[in-house]
């Protein structure tokens, strides 16, 4: 399989956003993710993480939003498009996994119909073809495809099977970028890292470019090419995540590093994304 060379911008972002009567929650910011990359976002909770996720996916509310700029993906601009043409490249281009998976897919539907809703809703085709999708998309996030697992409810699953499934989903039409906004976060440690291993795995063997958005920068460290430090509505560095862990230059970012566990020794600090493939 060949996929578009790395370095080239996918998606190129310069954006302002105030929510009605409060002041802006994020201040001309601006970043890149290039083609295959994963790019983490992490700021504390209220910085603007997800305001910036729903601001590329167009699903921020119009009518008490105020957003200024631009945000560029491939050959469309996306604060240009209409909310047909924004559905059109919702879940196809790009693609959003969030924080609670039980509550994300619908309790009363058997997984089967989920995955297969999620299919039609940017694909036509035969019963057959919607269910080799579904067995390839399953396989591609380690979850058994027969008949026992397809006709379970949201419920008869665990949380991580339930975060495998909404994966599943959200890469079954091969987005060029999927959004991953705390998608780790709600999930026991053995859990989270399977989960980032799995996002690790999918971007590798897919080259679909991730948007990991954190507020623990440790969690970032083994997945993330290049980090982006969100504080109060403004990127306040970005950098590789060799660099942000390494030589933190901006103090905030130094303040989250100190902040960070201090009960392992420097050789058990988290893996980077280059050690561990270096490490394969
Ligand atoms: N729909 C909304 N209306 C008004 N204010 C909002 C809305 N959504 C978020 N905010 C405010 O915007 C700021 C950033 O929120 P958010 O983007 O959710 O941050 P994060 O994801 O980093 O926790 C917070 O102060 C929050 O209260
Ligand atoms: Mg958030």
């Amino acid at each position: 399989m060949s996929f578009p060379p790395q370095n080239q911008n996918l998606l190129s972002a310069r954006i302002s956003v105030r929510y009605a009567g409060k002041p802006p929650v994020l201040r001309d910011v601006q970043f890149e993710i290039q083609q295959g990359e994963v790019l983490g976002l992490v700021g504390q909770s209220g910085s603007g993480k997800s305001t910036l996720a729903m601001s590329i996916l167009g699903l921020l509310d119009k009518k008490h939003t105020h957003t200024e700029g631009s945000i560029r993906l491939q050959d469309s601009e996306l604060l240009q498009l209409s909310e047909r043409e924004l559905r059109a490249l919702r879940g196809r281009a790009v693609a959003l996994v969030l924080q609670s998976p039980l509550s994300a897919l619908n309790p009363a539907l058997r997984i089967r119909t989920q995955l297969r809703e999620a299919w039609r809703a940017h694909a036509c085709g035969t019963d057959a073809d919607c269910a080799n999708v579904i067995r390839a998309s399953l396989q591609s996030v380690s979850l058994p495809g027969n008949e026992e697992f397809l006709r379970k409810y949201p419920a008869q699953m665990s949380v991580g099977q339930a975060q495998r499934v909404l994966i599943a989903m959200a890469v079954m039409h091969r987005p060029a970028l999927l959004i991953a906004d705390e998608a780790t976060s709600a999930l026991d440690v053995i859990t989270q890292a399977e989960i980032l291993a799995l996002f690790r795995e999918l971007n590798r063997s897919t080259g679909m470019a991730i948007l990991y958005i954190s507020h623990d920068l440790a969690s970032v460290a083994g997945i993330c090419d290049r980090i982006a430090i969100l504080h109060q509505g403004e990127i306040v560095e970005c950098g590789s995540t060799e660099q942000i862990f390494a030589h933190p230059k901006h103090e905030y970012t130094q303040r989250l590093m100190a902040a960070l566990p201090q009960i392992l020794p420097t050789s058990a600090r988290p893996q980077t994304k280059t050690e561990a493939a270096a490490a394969r």
